[in-house]
């Protein structure tokens, strides 16, 4: 039988919760006669992610006082739905749409989803992926899925990795910026030049601007370089350059 400790229990607890939060879950009520009380619990024994214990009907839904315009990222992805708004849907095998905490503090926007992203359907999971985890777990001290949510510009992949052209940017672009918005985090990263230019709608010179600060609808938003590019041109100066970003955004999320 396979076996769990503790710190992976609540850590899976944890993100539950974020999850059922994301979805306008505000309490677990536990039934009166319940023997999870405070004095018999051992909770050590007790398997936070039975949701037996607690049918999903027990779980009580956040009532807005006023009802949010707001889609929510579940809406977003249902609204794109099996997309054809350009060519990049006849040669991709998964739409690419984003991963992380949909309440997260901060997100990565990179440029578009790779083979292996493509044949996995989660953004960054490839060799620039690796190094982009590495930033945010080591760099960063954050948990990639905990803190964080990772999208792309374009959420199919461009044939042989070719960069984005301008009308498959046009016909993504509503569904990145309906994301951002629902998510509202404290700061965005635009990972590279065309992300940077995307997000701020004309052609950033990214090795000039990288490591200053500007501005989408109101949140923060740092331009650094791609993982990919680092992976390419791997200097200490480089490297450096993108662990000076990284700090300068933990400093803003910090407040
Ligand atoms: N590069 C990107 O820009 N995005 C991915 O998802 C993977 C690699």
């Amino acid at each position: 039988m396979q076996t769990f400790d503790r710190a992976t229990l609540l850590r899976d607890l944890k993100s539950y919760l974020t999850f059922l939060r994301s979805y306008g879950y505000t309490d677990i009520p536990l039934e009166s006669n319940s023997s999870l009380n405070a004095d018999s619990r051992n909770t050590d024994e007790v398997h936070p992610l039975n949701e037996s214990t607690q049918p999903q009907s027990a779980m009580t839904k956040q009532t807005p006082a006023k009802k949010s315009t707001v889609p929510t990222l579940e809406n977003i992805r249902t609204e794109l739905g099996d997309c054809t708004r350009c060519k990049l849907s006849s040669g991709r095998k998964t739409i690419v749409f984003g991963s992380g905490n949909p309440r997260a503090d901060l997100v990565f926007v990179g440029e578009g989803p790779g083979k292996d992203e493509d044949e996995q359907g989660f953004p960054f999971v490839g060799r620039a992926g690796k190094k982009l985890t590495e930033i945010i777990e080591k760099g960063m001290n954050l948990h990639r899925e905990q803190d964080t949510y990772i999208c792309n510009i374009v959420k199919c992949r461009p044939p042989g990795n070719r960069d984005p052209k301008e009308e498959e940017i046009s016909a993504c672009k509503p569904f990145l910026v309906k994301q951002l918005q629902a998510i509202r985090p404290l700061a965005i990263v635009a990972l590279g030049k065309p992300a940077a230019s995307t997000l701020l709608g004309r052609s950033v010179p990214i090795t000039k601007e990288r490591g200053t600060w500007h501005e989408f609808e109101g949140i923060p938003l740092m331009l650094t370089f791609h993982p990919a590019y680092l992976l390419r041109f791997y200097t200490l100066e480089n490297r450096r350059a993108v662990m000076d970003d990284m700090n300068k955004v933990l400093k803003k999320m910090k407040g």
